[in-house]
This record gives structure tokens, C-alpha cells and sequence, in this order.
């Protein structure tokens, strides 16, 4: 209220109430009422006028001072999520176009979503997952814990592919993908460049699949699977193909290793080499026994369908073993697996690729959680919306000790996202919320109290614009992402 609008309304407080108002139907409603109310039972006389706070600041400063205040929503194109609790309209989601709106702050088109078991995470993802259809999206679900995609990808007339103990489905993490199609044809530079990149998606995976198992992995180490890769390609004689290579001939180059790499990894002779890469040979056994025997250790025969309007990936057969380290070991393939697949991806191939659960993987060690970071990383320069589900925002800082790098690092993670949405959570969660995300203490409020009144209630934070968010679900949705029917039956 202006300075001027004050004065006017004290000088009405002398304007008598009742029958004379009457009169005054041309008059402004500030001009016609008594500031200190008419004085009369139950007309609400206040002996003292109420005292008018007054602020002044720009419009840039007013979202400081009051964050929640409804203001306009994201542009209206992109799927219709629900409800913005605060203006009352739709809330559209199109991460790909809040990156290209210079109205959005938003530069990439990742999304985190953070919630407590049970609040609606999956039901948030297949929610996007189904509307983005109708914008010409595909759906690649990279390790799907307990086949709650299938029954969305039935609907849409897709088998889902299953991986897990005994089952004819495999994925070699080492495929080179893409990059490595027509590689004769190629020039000398681009191979080199493409060779370089491969090499390094391979890197990251084995030293996260080795550090998983606590064994570290340092620059010697890395240097001697520098070498392994190599040799196993043939690149490093220079071959006019790449030749295929699977976790056990990384392994059987470990354990009968030649007298150029002996050489090569400055070992003084067999002996040393051996003994100094056995905890290097052991980490990279798992993959090739125990849980995890036949799903990662060979030639890929799960072949995407790139045209299908979703492909699956489930991992329901190795989740019931119960043996979770397995579970975030195998989704660390997976997520290094489906990078290697969407390199190269053909223009206007757009794709939503979902990590679910991948607390799983980013608690197993820090090179996980770089893995994790580097798939990430790629997604601006190929064009898909990465979508990483976690239960709170600590999940990633449980692979290092707090104030350590390896915390840093995890904590870098959050801010690879600028679509972050926040789901329930209990009230324990809502300082690491500000200290992890920087909400202010109304926002942690929002959080920890209003979302957990109802599923599907996220405060949804794109780049600093902040929303509420009622997700709803229709009929035909919520018999298809029910997931606690499952909880019943298994009660
Ligand atoms: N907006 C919503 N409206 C109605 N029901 C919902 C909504 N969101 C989720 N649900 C229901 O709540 C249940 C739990 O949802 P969901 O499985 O998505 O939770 P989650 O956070 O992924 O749990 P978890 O951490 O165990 O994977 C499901 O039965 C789902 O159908
Ligand atoms: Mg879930």
C-alpha cells in the first residue's frame, strides 16, 4: 500500500458508518469504511487502528522476502503434471524446453526427484514418462528394481527386457556402442577421438566396479587397465576394428599378462604384476560369479528397440536375492551400458532416461558415484532428460566420510540437476534440505509438512523458481502405478 493510499484511509476514519453508506454507492470501499471498523456489536470496532507494515523493495527482492508467492508458472507446454497449489492453474513440465526458454534459469535438462519411501517418485516418472509420449519422448528405464514399469510398458505394447540370475538376458558394459559403427571408415583423428572417449567411459566404469568392492583404484591401477583395454581392443596395434571386449578378457589379460604389459605397467617382472593386480583381478571376478554370473561377463544379446515408445531394463529377478550391493553393481552397468547406447543418438531422437533407485549405486564407493556423475554429465550434449530418483539428498554422501572430498564430490552431484523435485519428507530430513539444497526455512516447511499430507505433493525447485505441486493421476494411471497393491498382496 502507497504512502498516499495510507493517508487517505485514515482520514475516512472520522466518515460515519451505517445508514449514511448508503448514500455513497460511487464511493471507493477504503473511502466508505471506518479504518478502526463501525462501532457497533459485531461490526468488528477495534479501539486503535490496525498498524499497516509497510515494505518497499523490487520485484527481483520480493521472491527473497516471500518465496512461495504465487506468481506465474512455467511456460504451458510440456506435460500437464497437476495442479501449482499456489496459483490454482496447471503445472506443464518440459525440461528440454525450460533449457531453451531464456525466461527459465534453468541450463540443463536433468531431474532429480527426492522423496521418502511411498511418497510417489515412480508415480512421478511414469506420470512424465506416458505424457511426454504425445511430445514425441521415448522412454529408457535403466534398471528397473521391481518390475513396476512393466505394467506401463504392456500398455504400450513393449516386452520388457529382463536381466538377472539365469536368465537368457545379458548386457556387456564394455560394449563400445555407436562409436564404434563403421569404425574402418574412419579417419585417423576421428577414431583416435572416439577411442579416447570410449576408453574413458570404460575407465570410469571399472574403477567404480573395483573401488565397490574396496579396492582402490589409484593412478597405478588405472594406468594397467589403460593398458589391459588396449591390448584387448587391439588399438593399441593400431587394428581396423575394435575388437569386442567383455569384463573376463579384461580379467584373463590380468591374470596371464604379456611381457608388453608387464613392461609397460613398470613392474619388474611376472611376480610383481601378479601380485600387485590380484585385488584388481579379484574386484573384477564378481562380475563373473556369484549373483551377478552370465548378466555382465558377454556379448550383449539385449538389442533395444529404439522405435518402441518405452524399453525396460528390469533387474526384479537379482533385486529378490536380496543381495543389494549386486543390485547397485549391476545399475552401475546399466547406466554406463545406456550412455554407450545413446552416444551418436540420431537427431531428433529424444529420449527421457530414468535411474531409479540409484541410491543403490551411489552408496557403493565414490568412483560410483563419479560413474553416476559422468553419465550426467553427457546429457546436454546428446540431447535426452536424465531422471534420477533418490530417497533424500544425503543419499550420495553415504559413499564418503561427511566433510571429506568424497562428500564434495557427492554433493556436486545435486547441483547437476536444475529440475530438482522434492517429495515428502520427514522433519529429521529438513536441515540437510538446507544445508544440501539451500531451501529456506518456509520452503523446508513446505517439504516436511504440506507434501506429506497427500501423495504426490512435491515442492518443485526449477533453477530458483519455486512451485507447489499437486501431482494428479487418473483413473486409468493410478490402477497402473499402484505399487502398494504389491505391498498388500506381499503383507
Ligand atoms: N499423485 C498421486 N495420486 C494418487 N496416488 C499416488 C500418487 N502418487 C503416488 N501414488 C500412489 O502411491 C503409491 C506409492 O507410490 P510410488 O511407488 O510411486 O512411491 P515411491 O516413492 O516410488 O516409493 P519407493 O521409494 O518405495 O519406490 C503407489 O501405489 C501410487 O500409485
Ligand atoms: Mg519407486
Amino acid at each position: 500500500m502507497t504512502r498516499a493510499k495510507r493517508t487517505a484511509l485514515s482520514s475516512t476514519s472520522s466518515v460515519p458508518g451505517g445508514a449514511s453508506q448508503e448514500g455513497c454507492a460511487d464511493t471507493p470501499l477504503w473511502a466508505a469504511r471506518p479504518s478502526r471498523g463501525q462501532r457497533r456489536p459485531g461490526l468488528g470496532w477495534s479501539p486503535t487502528p490496525a498498524r499497516l507494515a509497510m515494505y518497499e523493495m523490487t520485484s527481483e527482492q520480493v521472491p527473497v522476502a516471500w518465496p512461495l508467492i504465487a506468481g506465474d508458472g512455467p511456460p504451458p507446454w510440456g506435460a500437464e503434471m497437476g495442479c501449482d497449489a499456489l496459483s490454482g492453474g496447471i503445472f506443464y513440465c518440459d525440461p528440454m524446453g525450460w533449457v531453451t526458454d531464456d525466461a527459465l534459469p534453468v541450463t540443463n535438462p536433468n531431474v532429480f526427484i527426492f522423496g521418502k519411501p511411498g511418497r510417489g517418485k515412480s508415480a512421478l516418472v511414469k506420470a512424465l514418462l506416458l505424457r511426454m509420449i504425445r511430445f514425441g519422448y521415448r522412454g529408457l528405464v535403466l534398471g528397473d528394481v521391481k518390475d513396476e514399469y512393466e505394467p506401463l510398458a504392456r500398455l504400450l505394447g513393449v516386452e520388457p527386457h529382463r536381466i538377472g540370475p539365469g536368465l537368457p538376458g545379458r548386457i556387456n558394459p564394455l560394449d563400445p556402442g555407436p562409436l564404434a559403427d563403421g569404425w574402418s571408415e574412419l579417419s585417423a583423428a576421428e577414431s583416435q577421438r572416439r577411442l579416447a572417449v570410449i576408453t574413458s567411459r570404460w575407465l570410469t566404469l571399472l574403477r567404480g566396479l573395483v573401488s565397490s568392492q574396496g579396492v582402490p583404484c589409484g593412478p597405478t591401477q588405472e594406468r594397467v587397465l589403460t593398458r589391459v583395454l588396449a591390448g584387448v581392443t587391439g588399438s593399441d596395434r593400431g587394428c581396423s576394428q575394435l575388437a569386442p571386449a567383455a569384463v573376463p578378457d579384461v580379467w584373463a589379460a590380468l591374470d596371464s599378462p604379456s611381457d608388453d604389459l608387464i613392461r609397460d605397467s613398470r613392474h619388474h617382472d611376472r611376480r610383481s604384476f601378479l601380485d600387485e593386480t590380484r585385488p584388481l583381478r579379484d574386484a573384477l571376478a564378481t562380475l563373473c560369479e556369484g549373483s551377478l554370473r552370465g548378466m555382465f561377463d558377454g556379448p550383449s544379446t539385449v538389442r533395444p528397440d529404439w522405435r518402441a515408445p518405452l524399453q525396460t531394463l528390469s533387474l526384479r529377478a537379482l533385486h529378490d536375492t536380496g543381495n543389494q550391493a549386486a543390485v547397485g553393481i549391476a545399475l552401475m552397468c546399466l547406466n554406463s551400458w545406456g550412455q554407450a547406447m545413446r552416444e551418436l543418438a540420431r537427431p531428433g531422437d529424444r529420449r527421457i532416461v530414468l535411474r531409479d533407485e540409484a541410491w543403490l549405486q551411489t552408496r557403493l564407493s565414490l568412483d560410483a558415484v563419479s560413474s553416476l556423475d559422468a553419465n550426467l554429465r553427457l546429457s546436454r550434449r546428446d540431447g535426452d532428460i536424465q531422471i534420477v530418483t533418490y530417497h533424500k539428498p544425503s543419499d550420495p554422501l553415504a559413499a564418503g566420510d561427511a566433510g571429506s572430498q568424497a562428500a564434495q564430490i557427492a554433493r556436486d552431484l545435486l547441483h547437476l540437476a536444475d529440475t530438482r523435485v522434492l517429495l515428502g519428507q520427514d522433519a529429521e530430513v529438513a536441515s540437510e534440505l538446507g544445508t544440501l539444497l539451500g531451501l529456506t526455512r518456509m520452503q523446508r516447511d513446505a517439504v516436511t509438512g504440506w507434501a506429506m499430507q497427500e501423495r504426490g505433493r512435491a515442492l518443485w525447485l526449477v533453477g530458483d523458481r519455486r512451485f507447489k505441486v499437486q501431482l494428479l493421476l487418473t483413473p486409468l494411471e493410478q490402477a497402473l502405478f499402484d505399487t502398494n497393491t504389491a505391498v498388500a498382496w506381499a503383507l
